[in-house]
C-alpha cells in the first residue's frame, strides 16, 4: 500500500528571525513512518522540522508553515491508499510577515492571526482523497465527544486521540496513550511507547485499509 503521513510542527514565520509554533516533536508521525516501511508499505512522509533522523525507506518532503506542508499534500496525496495526519499544524499565522526583523521600540506589539487552511479538513473535499483517512486529536477535555466531532466533520474513517493535557503523553514525550474513534466504536489502547504503539496502529490501519479496499471493489 502506499502510505502518505504528516508529522512535526509547523512554523509560522513573523519576521525573518521569528515563528510561532508548538511542541510537536515529530516522534509519534516517524515512530508511524517506520513501522509502515517495516511492513513493507510504501511511505511518505511529509513533516515539519525536527531534529529527528529520516527513517530509512521513506519518501521524504521538508517543509516549514501550514501552506507548505497544504501544498505539499496536496501535490502528493493522488494514488496513496492511507493518509495519517500527525501533524500539529499551526491553526493560525500572522496575517503579515516583517521583511525586517522587528525592533523593540514599542511597549506592547500585537500580532494579527489568521486562519491556516485545514489540511486534513480539505483531504476529502478539495484534494478529493478517497483512500483511508486517518486524523489525530490533540485534546485536553471530552476526549471521546471532540473526537468523534472530528472524525464526522473532516470525513475520516479513523481518529487517533491523546489527551495533551496528561504529562508524560502526546506532545513532545517518548510515550502515548490514545483512542481509537471510529464509525462504530470507541477503542483505548494502553500506556505504550511511541515507537512500539506505532507498530499496533500500522497493523491495525493496514487491517482496516485492507476490508475499505476490498468493500470499494466490491
Ligand atoms: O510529535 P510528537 O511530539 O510525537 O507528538 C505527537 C502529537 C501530540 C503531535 C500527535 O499525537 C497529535 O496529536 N497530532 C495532532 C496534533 C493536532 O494538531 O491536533 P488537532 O486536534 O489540533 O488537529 C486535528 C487534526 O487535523 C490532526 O490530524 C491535524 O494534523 C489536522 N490539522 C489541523 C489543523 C490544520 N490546519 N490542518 C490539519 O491537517
Amino acid at each position: 500500500m502506499k502510505i502518505l503521513i504528516t508529522a512535526g510542527p509547523t512554523r509560522e514565520p513573523i519576521d525573518p528571525v521569528r515563528f510561532l509554533s508548538n511542541r510537536s516533536s515529530g516522534r509519534m508521525g516517524y515512530a508511524l513512518a517506520r513501522a509502515f516501511a517495516r511492513l513493507d508499505h510504501q511511505v511518505l512522509l511529509i513533516s515539519g522540522p525536527t531534529s529527528l533522523e529520516i527513517p530509512d525507506r521513506v519518501d521524504f518532503i521538508p517543509v516549514e508553515s501550514a501552506q507548505q506542508m497544504f501544498d505539499a499534500v496536496a501535490h502528493s496525496i493522488t494514488g496513496y491508499d492511507v493518509a495519517i495526519f500527525c501533524a500539529a499544524v499551526a491553526d493560525y499565522r500572522p496575517a503579515t510577515v516583517a521583511s525586517q526583523k522587528i525592533k523593540k521600540h514599542e511597549e506592547q506589539l500585537t500580532i494579527t492571526l489568521i486562519k491556516n487552511p485545514d489540511i486534513l479538513g480539505s483531504a476529502r473535499s478539495i484534494m478529493g482523497f478517497s483512500g483511508y483517512l486517518v486524523g489525530f486529536a490533540a485534546e485536553t477535555e471530552h476526549l471521546e465527544a471532540h473526537a468523534r466531532e472530528k472524525l464526522l466533520r473532516k470525513s475520516c474513517d479513523m481518529i487517533i486521540a491523546n489527551d495533551v493535557s496528561q504529562d508524560g503523553i502526546g506532545f513532545d514525550s517518548t510515550h502515548n496513550q490514545v483512542w481509537l474513534i471510529e464509525a462504530e466504536e470507541n477503542t483505548a489502547l494502553p500506556l505504550d511507547t511511541k515507537e512500539h504503539l506505532a507498530h499496533h496502529l500500522a497493523a491495525i490501519i493496514e487491517q482496516r485499509a485492507g476490508q475499505k479496499t476490498k468493500m470499494n471493489s466490491r
